[in-house]
């Protein structure tokens, strides 16, 4: 019997995480999912996944340490052997307008998004070099290309994440390992959810498809990025955004 591919999540016992987590279960995968709390806090989670006859791992972290991504990622290596798939989604908001923005605010986001997304990549690549093998997907944001006011932290660190996604792409393409990035507009998570309902009025306006996206709009791609059929496709930043940014 052919062995099942493994897929990491970063982030991913929450919002778009969980939901790619899951689509990607349902495809086959085994899934191991970074967390931050104790993996007994996720049975519930580790159930629905398990319910599709794959395996499901926790390993708890902190992205943005360098020493908890390396501990991290071999504990998932030896769980499964191997990482097909990593899906660097973990990240988080400190929004607030330059002049009040504190030193730690811009810090922490960008630890979190950027570096992270650098921690835990450096530690599975090698792996990913040895199979020749490797879906790198990184979860940035609409805002990373187009900017936002009282998000300057978000977005430097989203446009960090792509200009990491185009150099890998280059770096490892020789390796047949793609690595491409997602820039979802507004998405219906607890993200989002601390907009005033007059602020999702006004953000719908600005959307074609007149509505907030859905986690599932994105762990679509997620999916579709993860499978055989995108084995031509690198180094590109895929819009979930209903046309937001045209
Ligand atoms: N929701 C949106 O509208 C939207 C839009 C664009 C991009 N994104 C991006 O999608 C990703 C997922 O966002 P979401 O909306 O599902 O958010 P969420 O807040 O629901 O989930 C974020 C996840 O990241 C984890 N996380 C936070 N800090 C971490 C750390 N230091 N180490 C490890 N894990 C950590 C959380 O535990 C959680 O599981 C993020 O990178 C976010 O920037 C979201």
């Amino acid at each position: 019997m052919e062995e099942n591919r493994v897929a990491f999540i970063t982030g991913g016992t929450a919002g778009i995480g969980r939901e790619c987590a899951l689509t990607l279960a349902k495809e086959g995968f085994d899934i191991a999912i970074n967390c931050r709390k104790e993996p007994e806090e996720y049975e519930e989670q580790r159930k629905e996944i398990e319910e599709n006859n794959v395996k499901c791992f926790f390993t708890k972290g902190d992205v943005s340490k360098y020493e908890d991504a390396e501990r991290m990622v071999k504990e998932v290596i030896e769980e499964f052997g191997k990482i097909d798939v990593l899906l660097n989604n973990a990240g988080i908001t400190k929004d607030n307008l330059l002049m009040r923005m504190k030193k730690a605010d811009f810090e922490d986001v960008i630890n979190v998004n950027l570096v992270g997304t650098f921690n835990i990549t450096k530690n599975v690549v090698p792996y990913m070099m040895k199979k020749r093998y490797g879906r790198i997907i990184n979860m940035a944001s609409v805002v990373g290309i187009s900017g936002n006011a009282g998000q300057a932290n978000y977005a430097a660190s989203k446009a960090g994440v792509i200009g990491f996604t185009k150099s890998l792409a280059k770096e490892l393409g020789s390796r047949n390992i793609l690595v491409n990035a997602i820039a979802p507009g507004y998405i219906k998570t607890a993200m989002t959810d601390v907009l005033s309902d007059k602020i999702k009025e006004q953000i719908k306006e600005q959307i074609p498809l007149g509505t907030l996206g859905e986690t599932k709009d994105v762990a679509n791609l997620v999916k579709f990025l993860s499978s055989n059929d995108s084995s031509y496709i690198t180094g590109q930043v895929i819009h979930v955004d209903g046309g937001m940014l045209i």
